[in-house]
């Protein structure tokens, strides 16, 4: 039997890091949910104390994740982050905190302003006061990929002998190179005594386009927990990417004597859930989940996959849940048909949640008579949007074309229930739309991102629009919305985005 890699999914706490990717609670549940679709061993749900909602986020999954996975949340080396992470940990089963301090001169003499002695008493310190809390404790040593090798053997060991079960070996910046990252964890391997006893973690991020490579070397050279995340979502160039490693491993498993129990059929909507929920668009071209990774254009590819598929084609798309039939609904299916098809794709809906998902779904039948998987998941997460949001869509109207001046007219529902309609000029009929939008709903921002691609193929498609606005402190937020009319698409992302800016500001008051 070879090596059991533990796959330890950091999207909703280094993923939502990611500019512009924020996610609410809601959001965050059902990414868990997939997460655990995906059968992965670890979730980090969140860092509890940097707000009220990520506190409640770590609360809720732990509550969901059960036995089924162990929920993690991430703290500093601080007394108070640890205490909130065991406050939101209290009812999971398989509770874990995450603590951990900068190790390299850039991180002790630049931005903590602490000698190495100073960083391995708060090291000591950080893993003994969580233990108080969990049996489990992860402890990272952030930086360690520009760290001093012996600095790092004195941190580890610090960390291990305080009672860390995990230690997690971040490439923080994305710098190393990968055979030199391999040897650095060898030299822990080699040089800390009763590494043997606890898991070595690798987490790595991508800034130069090297994190699955990273994490590879990392599993060559004794780690067993691979940090990542759904479409390498995470900050800056991102993290590496789960389906990427979990793959290589697959591929080379004798090689590596390595294996993870990931359920990787689930990769495709994982992916899509993610990139839909978070507003981020998974190039073509990306290995395992983009829209390109199965498709063969010239003509000798195409005779060879013809004649033998694996003449180009290393993965049989069904292993990651691509190519596979689609089942396609129409205006004559029922209820209980859509349930159970959503409930297949992943989705549980009831009651009156059921039924707006259904009326949706009569109303794009009727338009455009045949429903694909896409087209659902794309219903859903619509009314999903619409939770917690401050303003409604209730009416968009635009008169444009040439000679006119485009204009639009634009009705909003508050959470009052009161209704406001504005009117207004533009150069074009979405920026005449945004600005009758920000006369009612009045928030300072920049609209810094506009693209709009097809849910599905055919002239029919519901037009997906991902909308990024920034305010006056430089956060960004994402909206996202679909419909046929991609002026309404446009209209419903625009709101999402300034709803979610909205709601940040509340949370942030509270
Ligand atoms: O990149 C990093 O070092 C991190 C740590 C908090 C694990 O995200
Ligand atoms: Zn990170």
């Amino acid at each position: 039997m070879t090596r059991k890699i533990q796959i330890f999914d950091t999207t909703l706490r280094d993923g939502e890091q990611s500019p512009g990717a924020s996610m609410n609670t809601e959001e965050k549940l059902v990414v868990a949910r997939e997460l655990l679709r995906l059968n992965v061993d670890v979730i980090e749900a969140g860092f509890p104390i940097s707000s009220p909602g990520d506190f409640e986020s770590v609360r809720r999954i732990a509550e969901l994740a059960g036995d089924q996975a162990t929920v993690c949340a991430l703290t500093r080396a601080v007394e108070k982050d640890i205490d909130s992470a065991a406050d939101a940990l209290k009812y999971a089963k398989r509770p874990r905190i995450h603590t951990g301090i900068g190790v390299s001169p850039s991180h002790l003499q630049d931005k903590l302003r602490i000698t190495e002695e100073e960083c391995l008493k708060r090291t000591a310190h950080c893993v003994s006061y969580a233990k108080q809390f969990v049996e489990d404790v992860q402890f990272y040593a952030e930086d360690a990929g520009r760290s001093d090798y012996d600095f790092l053997v004195r941190v580890i060991q610090t960390a291990i002998d305080n009672g860390a079960t995990v230690v997690n070996i971040p490439d923080t910046t994305g710098y190393s190179l990968p055979e030199e990252f391999g040897r650095r964890i060898k030299y822990l391997m080699d040089n800390v005594n009763g590494i043997e006893n606890v898991t070595v973690a690798v987490h790595c991020h991508n800034d130069l386009g090297m994190a699955t490579a990273l994490a590879m070397e990392g599993v060559k050279n004794g780690a067993t927990q691979i940090e990542c995340t759904i479409n390498g979502l995470g900050e800056r160039a991102g993290n590496t990417a789960m389906e990427e490693v979990v793959m290589a491993i697959r591929m080379h498993e004798q090689e590596l004597d390595a294996h993870t129990d990931v359920n990787t059929r689930e990769f495709l909507k994982a992916s899509r859930l993610v990139s839909s929920i978070t507003g981020m668009n998974v190039q073509a071209n990306k290995a395992i989940v983009g829209a390109n990774a199965f498709a063969h254009s010239s003509g000798i590819h195409q005779d060879g996959v013809l004649k033998k598929r694996d003449t180009y084609e290393i993965i049989d798309p069904a292993d990651v849940g691509a190519g596979q039939s689609q089942i396609v609904l129409t205006a004559r299916s029922g209820h209980a048909a859509l349930k159970h098809r959503l409930e297949e794709l992943g989705y549980e809906l009831d009651g009156e949640a059921l039924d707006q998902v259904y009326g949706a779904f009569l109303d794009l039948a009727d338009k455009k008579k045949e429903v694909y998987d896409e087209d659902l998941e794309s219903l859903v997460n619509e009314r999903d949007r619409n939770e917690n949001a401050i303003y409604m869509l209730e009416g968009v109207q635009i008169s444009c074309g040439f000679p006119l001046t485009p204009t639009a007219t634009v009705t909003l529902r508050n959470q009052a229930d009161q209704v406001v309609t504005a009117c207004e000029f533009g150069t074009g009929p979405i920026d005449a739309m945004c600005k009758a939008v920000d006369k009612i709903v009045q928030v300072d921002n920049d609209l810094t991102e506009y693209a709009v691609q097809s849910v599905t193929r055919g002239i029919d498609a519901l037009g997906e629009v991902t909308i990024r606005v920034t305010d006056p402190s430089g956060s960004i937020y994402t909206g996202r919305g679909a419909d046929g009319d991609i002026v309404v698409s446009s209209t419903k992302a625009y709101l999402n985005a300034l709803n979610r800016l909205l709601n940040d500001k509340k949370e942030h008051r509270r």
